[in-house]
């Protein structure tokens, strides 16, 4: 039975600033799951991309002394590179400049809007430009010198003018209907709990538009009005399926989306405001909306003024792609606020990868290198030990899909690494060095179970790190049409006599530069 189509999507990051590991990490999560799924027989949509208008953005463009259509170039490419350099798989990269979602933006204001949920009015309140969001005087907070600040941190200024209003007060009953019966719509639950106590605390209808600046979509018939940057951004997940067109076959394929990954820190926008939006202009919702932690160094919260922002190429050229791919997945439970430094980093490199999986697979191959000519030796019959390494390593993927599925992904690679500690302990227990003189045949056994073995490690971690799996297959000489999960089990398993290329380590240790003088 073929399997449902799966679309996910990052947030959109704003172009005022380079890419940095916070933005890497949601992306790299999304990209996890997205090369999950295709192997898991999926046909997936993963969309990234930036979010382009609004003040902010326009004030780093000035701050940069340039227009704001060559700023947004120079730093949406940044982030297409990021992709590059970090192994992304996403199927399209989208930018709220582009003519598609001018479309798109402007015909959810108009189907909103012809629903009787758009009004004029003026704003009188504050706003702060960092987050672009307006605050309630009630949420503001005293700065160090009494100004007034975002419950944030953020600076918040007074704004005053025309505005249209969207009538977000009308929709907390519906929202709350709708968390009740889709007890899945928000993870994890600590958001999922918050967020029901914001929208059962009363919703105030929300300001959508502005005129005191230049930089954004204009709202359809009255072009003094530029749309709210978060009711632009958040319809990018629609302009990417071709909304609105709902003929497009990608809209009637991908839409609604399966899960939207963002951060703890916008999880309103995307948990009260977008499915409000959506019911109001007669679409469906979304499935999923999961709000991640943050990354800290060391423990602090990274910040352009702290001077502790980590940068994502500066982690892969230190430490390697897939190693830096495994730790941020591995280390920091997901879900969870967690800290990155390079004690942690090493002891993972050192232990999980090259001590774990990367001697497990070194030695066994070696062995093979060596005592069975180079080829996959044939197996005798199975004892109930081979039987049982074989299954586990055949039947986690069961646990890793669900595990996967409610993105504790720390927890699927805990399950993953289960199977990699039952394989050394069976190396051990077999001693198939020692058996070489013994009972050569029973040898050739043990290695055949762990050549298997070591199939399927390779097959199940190639959403985490791509390359290294690759390097395993390869050794194993597995055809690349052969890699998929529906690979897994004895139904493909390795044939015997098939000869191999002499085994290369995959995942080296990490050795500090002041220990290795
Ligand atoms: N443009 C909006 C999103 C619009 S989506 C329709 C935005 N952009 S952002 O660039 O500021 O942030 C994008 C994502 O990066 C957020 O999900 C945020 O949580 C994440 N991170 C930024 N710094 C982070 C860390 N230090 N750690 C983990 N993720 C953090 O918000």
């Amino acid at each position: 039975m073929a399997k449902s189509p799966y679309y996910l999507t990052t947030p959109i990051y704003y172009v005022n600033d380079r890419p940095h590991i916070g933005h890497a990490y949601t992306t790299l999560a999304c990209d996890v799951l997205a090369r999950f799924k295709r192997l898991d027989g999926h046909e997936v949509h993963f969309l990234t991309g930036t979010d382009e208008h609004g003040q902010k953005v326009e004030k780093s463009a000035q701050a940069a002394g340039k227009d704001p259509q060559t700023f947004t170039d120079e730093v949406s490419q940044n982030f297409r590179n990021l992709a590059e350099d970090m192994n992304y798989s996403n199927d399209d990269f989208i930018r709220t400049t582009e003519e598609r979602h001018l479309k798109a933006a402007q015909a959810i204001w108009k189907a909103i809007q012809a629903n009787g949920h758009i009004y004029l009015d003026s704003y009188a309140g504050w706003y702060s430009v960092r987050d672009e969001a307006f605050y309630a005087e009630g949420e503001l907070t005293k700065g160090e010198d009494g100004q007034k600040l975002a419950p944030t941190g953020a600076e918040v200024e007074w704004v005053e003018e025309p505005s249209y209003f969207f009538d977000l007060s009308k929709w907390q009953e519906p929202l709350l209907k709708f968390y009740d019966e889709n007890p899945d719509f928000i993870g994890p639950d600590t958001r999922r709990n918050e967020v029901v106590s914001f929208v059962a605390g009363g919703l105030k209808d929300l300001s959508i538009s502005r005129t005191s600046f230049k930089w954004g979509i204009p709202v359809p018939d009255d072009t003094d009005h530029i749309m709210y940057v978060w009711l632009d951004a958040l319809t990018n997940y629609l302009t990417a399926v071709g909304y609105p067109d709902e003929d497009n076959p990608d809209y009637s394929k991908f839409w609604p989306a399966d899960l939207h990954m963002v951060g703890k820190d916008i999880v309103r926008f995307h948990a009260v405001y977008w499915p409000a939006f959506l019911m109001a202009a007669g679409l469906p919702l979304p499935k999923r909306v999961y709000a991640h932690g943050w990354l800290l160094n060391k423990g602090e919260k990274m910040s352009k003024s702290l001077g502790n922002v980590v940068l994502p190429e500066d982690l892969v050229s230190q430490y390697g792609l897939d190693p830096v791919r495994y730790y941020l997945l591995r280390e920091v439970p997901f879900g969870n606020d967690g800290y990155i430094s390079h004690e942690t980093m090493v002891s993972r490199i050192n232990s999980d990868l090259a001590n774990d999986i990367g001697n497990l697979a070194q030695r066994s191959l070696s062995m093979i290198a060596k005592n069975c000519d180079g080829v996959i030796p044939t197996p005798g019959a199975f004892t109930d030990d081979d039987n049982a390494l074989l299954s586990s390593a055949h039947a986690v993927l069961d646990d890793v899909r669900s595990q996967f599925d409610q993105q504790a992904f720390h927890r699927g690679l805990e399950t993953l690494w289960k199977v990699v500690g039952d394989a050394n302990r069976y190396v051990d227990a077999q001693a198939p060095w020692a058996l070489r003189k013994t009972d050569p045949d029973r040898m050739a056994t043990v290695l055949y179970v762990l050549a298997e073995t070591i199939r399927h490690l390779g097959i199940l971690i190639q959403p985490i790190m791509p390359d290294a799996a690759a390097r395993m297959l390869d050794q194993l000489e597995i055809a690349p049409d052969a890699r998929s999960f529906s690979h897994l089990g004895p139904d493909h398993a390795l044939v015997a006599g098939t000869e191999l290329p002499k085994p290369a380590p995959v995942f080296p240790r990490y050795v500090d530069e002041e220990a290795a003088d």
